[in-house]
């Protein structure tokens, strides 16, 4: 299976899945593929033999429809079989969403359904909550709304802040997403729960 990976930062999951991908993987990273241009993501990729690309969204302004079409000019390059989200922080519309249906993977940082949307440790905090965690879903029309195909969960400590939890929660990212992605490349979407 031929899989593309969309960052727009860091790219720490995107490090973690492509580092996964070997051996008797099912699936092999085809592209990194960064809507901004200045990813630190897209560095690491390069230095690990990825081909990357950027498509801008800023030029596109509000015309979604149009950054999502040179999305999928710049993919079908690729030819993937799978979109993985990884810290890709622009919102998709259900025309994206539709023409990838069943083949796109995305990570937030919560133990969905709880907390869908943006600033999830410090909305895990501020409720008091005892767990977080992550989630890997696959990417409907709904913000952070699709099937679940794994969870990780974390203690919250009392002297947490949102880095220190998000941090914690980011060390389980880079082992659900990967054990995710092999069980969905082999065709098995039975969730994967850690611990
Ligand atoms: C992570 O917390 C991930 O859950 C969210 O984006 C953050 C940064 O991810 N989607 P990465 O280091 O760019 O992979």
């Amino acid at each position: 299976k031929r899989v593309a990976i969309l960052i727009s930062g860091s790219g720490s999951n995107m490090v973690a899945l492509a580092e996964s991908m070997t051996g008797d993987h099912p699936a092999r990273p085809v592209l990194v593929l960064s809507n901004d241009p200045g990813a630190k993501g897209l560095d690491r990729a390069r230095a690990m033999g990825i081909p990357v690309a950027a498509v801008d969204h800023r030029p596109f302004g509000k015309d979604r429809a149009a950054f999502e079409a040179a999305l999928m000019d710049r993919l079908a390059e690729a030819r993937p079989d799978i979109l993985c989200l990884a810290g890709f922080m622009r919102v998709l519309t259900p025309g994206f969403t539709e023409a990838w249906a069943g083949r796109m993977l995305n990570i937030h940082p919560s133990l969905l359904p709880n907390y869908r949307g943006l600033h999830t440790h410090a909305r895990a905090l501020e409720a008091g909550d005892a767990e977080a965690g992550c989630t890997v879903h696959e990417v409907t029309a709904e913000l952070d709304g699709g099937p679940i195909l794994g969870q990780a969960r974390v203690p919250v400590l009392p002297d947490d802040t949102a880095d220190t939890l998000a941090a914690r929660v980011l060390v389980q990212e880079h082992m659900l997403y990967p054990a995710v992605l092999r069980r969905f490349a082999a065709g098995d979407r039975t969730p994967v729960l850690l611990p």
